[in-house]
């Protein structure tokens, strides 16, 4: 189904960005903790089409990043445009480029139905339901809530209602979407599913997307660029395929033809940082990561000095989970 925002701004396309942040900046005053940096000097782009998945572990910056996007607070200082419109100035008009879910805050009427909560945040966003009605039944489709479209919204289960949240701010068709950690709280099989839906919406949808989240299966799924956030400040800002080739070059798995004599292991355990070496009578495997290339020959030499019989020899997969705690913990870049 596309909407309004995707006519003329196909994924992927070039553009002027549908948000742009510079040098956002929050501080909270806390009693118990004083003054806490939750937004550091963060800057950022979105261009049209784009899903970029906003990363990083509790209390790294995520929803007040979002919430400052949102006009929800006010940041001390920085800019942010959404579709050149400056927010900070101009909050009414920029709102209503955007639409958005935030974290544990199921924005949707207790009292409407499935059906009658759709119409109104169609109708609130300008789009009559009459004339939203074959999307608005889409919504209900892709997000499998035939079922309970007459039902209000209060007596449905919570990823149910999850759902429902994120379906209403799909049907405002705004350029701008915004989600705040959509799959949490949900149980793992809701979770999946919701990962399923989003995943079908946002390649139909065509909206620019901004989606937070701690889980990085989420982030993997879902978007192809990836801003990783910590302390309130950005560490990492790339396509998703970049962080996994970074560290894929670097993790090798080598498998031998019998066990490895205890001279070998001692010496590659103290000539390797962080090597892994498993033998049974038959086989043995070598895990082992290689900052550095060159040193994936040393490692060779080191074999053939003992005369161990390669099998094989294979890279191993990173997930963007193990990217991600090492970029945390400062291992990489
Ligand atoms: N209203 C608030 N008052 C004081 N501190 C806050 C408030 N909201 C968030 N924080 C703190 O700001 C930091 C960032 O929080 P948050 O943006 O919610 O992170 P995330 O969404 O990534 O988990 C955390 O240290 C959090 O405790
Ligand atoms: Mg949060």
């Amino acid at each position: 189904m596309k909407t309004e925002a995707a006519k003329g701004a196909p994924p992927g396309s070039v553009g002027s960005p549908v948000l742009a942040v510079r040098d956002l900046v929050k501080t909270y005053r806390s009693r118990r903790r004083g003054l806490v940096n939750a937004v550091d000097g963060v800057s950022f782009e979105v261009a049209p089409g784009e899903v970029l998945g906003l990363l990083g572990p509790n209390g790294a910056g995520k929803t007040t990043t979002i919430k400052c996007m949102c006009t929800l607070i006010s940041p001390d200082s920085g800019s942010i445009l959404v579709k050149g419109v400056d927010a900070i100035a101009n909050p009414r008009k920029a709102v209503s480029h955007m639409a958005a879910v935030l974290e544990g805050n199921r924005n949707i009427y207790w009292r409407l139905t499935v059906k009658e909560n759709l119409q109104f945040f169609s109708a609130v966003h300008g789009i009559p339901p009459k004339r939203n009605a074959s999307q608005i039944e889409s919504l209900i489709q892709a997000f499998r809530l035939e079922e309970v479209r007459n039902s209000d919204a209060r007596t449905l289960s919570r990823g149910m209602q999850q759902k429902l949240a994120v379906a209403c701010a799909f049907v405002k068709g705004t350029p701008l979407l915004m989600l705040d950690e959509p799959t949490l709280g949900l149980d793992v099989e809701t979770s999946f599913e919701l990962r399923a839906m989003l995943k079908q919406m946002v390649a139909e949808s065509g909206q620019t997307i901004l989606l937070s989240s701690h889980d990085m299966d989420v982030v993997q799924e879902l978007c192809k660029r990836v801003i990783i956030i910590n302390n309130g400040r950005i560490v990492t800002d790339d396509k998703v395929s970049n962080l996994l080739e970074l560290f894929k070059a670097r993790a090798y798995r080598l498998t031998l033809s019998g066990p490895v004599p205890p001279a070998l292991a001692r010496e590659l355990e103290s000539t390797f940082e962080s090597i892994q070496v498993t033998s049974d009578s038959h086989h043995s495997a070598i895990d082992v990561e290689l900052l550095d290339g060159g040193r994936f020959y040393d490692l060779v030499d080191l074999l053939r000095k003992f005369d161990a019989e390669i099998d094989s020899i294979d890279r191993a997969d990173p997930d963007l989970g193990e990217v991600f705690l090492r970029i945390v913990r400062g291992e990489a870049r």
